[in-house]
């Protein structure tokens, strides 16, 4: 365990080797002195394949694949009666698992029909609401309770979604009379639905969008379409290379982008990646700005059929979707990159991770893992923004996954390019050990700048109102004169469901802090104020953390409620 990685040294033998091998991968800029990236192998079977990953607010992840492949790394032996989506051979099989951050554990979860390439969203009281699958688990909703004692498990709704999703993406929606999920496409169904329904005969609403993006001939490329809430309560969705404003109330596209420049497709199976930027309490909580990053190019999976891998997109586009003239702002990664993941860190920086370079998403349909994740710094001048930091040992390809911890560290798990699992599959098998990324701004030679110990301060409610102030506690270990200094920022991050490069509801604001005191002791306490409206945070669990001169705390939970 514990495999530390000196920035400067092993990224000049990573330059060295690239240049020699892939001329176009070589590094816009050099990490800094000090600024170390730490890979650690947390275990070496996560049970099952990472191929879906969620973080609660009380600190577990929970991962599930499909249980159409059959037997997993994780046998159930005393499950009686197994269950017929454990069931394989003679032997029964875990597909799901909670794994508890602190303890480095996991715990085998059961599911009763297939998630397979499926889609989630939390709700306001931390729940996980997942729909569609597979087979019989295609129009099925499930839920997941989140508990600190280790009992709970998954339970399936006898209501049914009003179509088939597979390759789906959900929402939540910014409703304040109470929760509701927009789940948006899968393959050949080219509609949108409520979960809940607003009224009992409610059926699917279609979305020509989703037709008219659609490339029969290459499986799609718009599946798993890019959804961001933007701050005028309007869905942003994106798919193939095509985005429009959604108005779900009324049904209506009210506004339609440019096509983003580059060429190929960037939604499955020419799978890029897609993140919002935070929102800033400085402007409002108005300005929403989306980047996304790499896919394939066209003609990929036809030609991955064939055994010809294609490189992959290697251009980004940002663009301010709440502009008046909106514009894509095209800039280059390091290399060609598709099946990644985009994180956004406290910091305000992006990580992109995981993925290949040639090839497009599916069973054994890319080659060449792209194994050194890249830092976006989005404020930096336009061709120094990209560093690529130390690699990892393991191929993060086809069904893997990667999400922010509450500690700051980056969980990494899965990859499976097979139909089942193949441990001897060449040259990617089924890959379930587990790793954590440990940005350099967690290493504890920083902790002399990190706010320790944050805690939120609560009384009788359960949950901070919209709009209301509340007050944040840290310590510093040097003796804080906030006056003084830069002031810290206080930002909450909404966790993700992740799947299949999509980071589905990630979201991340700055907060306005008005005053800040020092209360003896070298704490801090500092008052803060909630975000206004469910638009701009729709309700439930964010990490809330305290970033001071660059290096933020650990996250501390904090829930908006109405
Ligand atoms: C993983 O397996 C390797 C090789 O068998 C072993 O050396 C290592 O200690 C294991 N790591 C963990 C975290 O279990
Ligand atoms: C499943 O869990 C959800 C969320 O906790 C709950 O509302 C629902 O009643 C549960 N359904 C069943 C069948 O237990
Ligand atoms: C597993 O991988 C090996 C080598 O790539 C291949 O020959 C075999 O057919 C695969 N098995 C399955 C079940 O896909
Ligand atoms: C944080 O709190 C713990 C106890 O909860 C205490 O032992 C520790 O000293 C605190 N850290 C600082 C920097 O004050």
């Amino acid at each position: 365990m514990g495999r530390k990685i000196i920035g400067g040294r092993r990224l000049n033998e990573v330059a060295l080797m690239l240049s020699l091998t892939l001329p176009w991968l070589l590094p816009s800029t050099q990490q800094a002195a000090g600024q170390v990236w730490t890979w650690d192998l947390l275990g070496n079977s996560s049970g099952i394949v990472a191929m879906h990953m969620a973080l609660t607010h009380l600190d577990t992840v929970i991962i599930f694949d499909q249980t159409s492949s059959g037997s997993s790394g994780y046998p159930l032996p005393n499950l009686r009666p197994c269950p017929l989506a454990a069931a394989s051979g003679t032997g029964c099989w875990a597909h799901s698992m909670e794994y508890d951050v602190a303890s480095n554990s996991l715990r085998p979860l059961t599911l009763k029909t297939d998630t397979w390439c499926s889609s989630a969203s939390f709700l306001s009281d931390g729940t996980l609401q997942q729909t569609g699958g597979y087979g019989t688990g295609n129009r099925r909703i499930r839920y997941l309770l989140p508990c600190s004692d280790h009992r709970c498990d998954w339970n399936q709704s006898a209501t049914l979604l009003a179509n088939r999703r597979w390759y789906a993406t959900n929402q939540i929606l910014p409703d304040s009379d109470g929760d509701r999920v927009f789940v948006v496409g899968g393959r050949k169904v080219f509609t949108y639905e409520f979960v809940p329904k607003s009224h009992s005969d409610e059926g699917a609403h279609d979305l020509p969008f989703l037709r008219q993006t659609n490339e029969a001939s290459e499986k799609g490329n718009n599946l798993y379409p890019f959804i961001h809430l933007s701050s005028d309560g309007n869905l942003f969705i994106f798919a193939n290379r095509d985005s429009i404003l959604f108005d779900y109330h009324r049904g209506r596209v009210i506004r339609t982008y440019p096509r983003i420049p580059g060429g190929g497709a960037r939604n499955y199976p020419s799978t890029g990646s897609s993140v919002l930027f935070p929102f800033d309490y400085a402007d409002g909580f108005r300005r929403a700005e989306v980047m996304v990053c790499g896919g394939a190019t066209a003609g990929a999976y036809r030609a991955a059929r064939r055994r010809k891998f294609y490189p992959a997109l290697s251009s980004c586009g940002r663009m301010e979707i709440t502009d008046n003239d909106p514009q894509w702002e095209m800039e280059e990664m390091p290399g060609p990159r598709l099946m990644s993941d985009m994180i956004l860190l406290p910091t305000s920086d992006i990580l992109i991770i995981n993925g290949a370079s040639h090839g497009c998403a599916g069973w054994q349909k890319a080659i060449n893992p792209v194994l050194t994740p890249y830092l976006y710094k989005p404020n930096d001048i336009t061709g120094q923004r990209f560093t690529i930091l130390p690699p990892s040992v393991i191929a993060r390809m086809y069904h893997s996954a990667a999400l922010l911890l509450a500690d700051g560290r980056i969980l990494i798990g899965g990859s499976n390019p097979y139909k089942k699992y193949n441990f001897s599959g060449d040259p990617y098998p089924t890959e379930l050990r587990l790793e954590a990324l440990t940005p350099y701004f967690m290493d504890n030679s920083f902790d002399d700048r990190r706010p320790l110990n944050v805690s939120i301060e609560i009384n009788e409610y359960d949950g901070i109102n919209y709009g209301k102030e509340f007050v944040v506690l840290y310590e510093l270990q040097h003796s804080p004169s906030p006056a003084a200094r830069t002031p810290p920022e206080f930002v909450v991050m909404l966790p993700p469901f992740v799947t299949h490069s999509l980071s589905m509801h990630q979201r991340m604001l700055k907060l306005e802090c008005s005053r800040m005191e020092v209360v003896g002791g070298g704490t801090v306490r500092a008052v803060v104020r909630a975000p206004p409206s469910p638009v701009a945070a729709p309700a439930g669990f964010y990490m809330l953390t305290v970033v001071n001169g660059g290096i933020p705390s650990k996250a501390a939970w904090v829930r908006f409620i109405h």
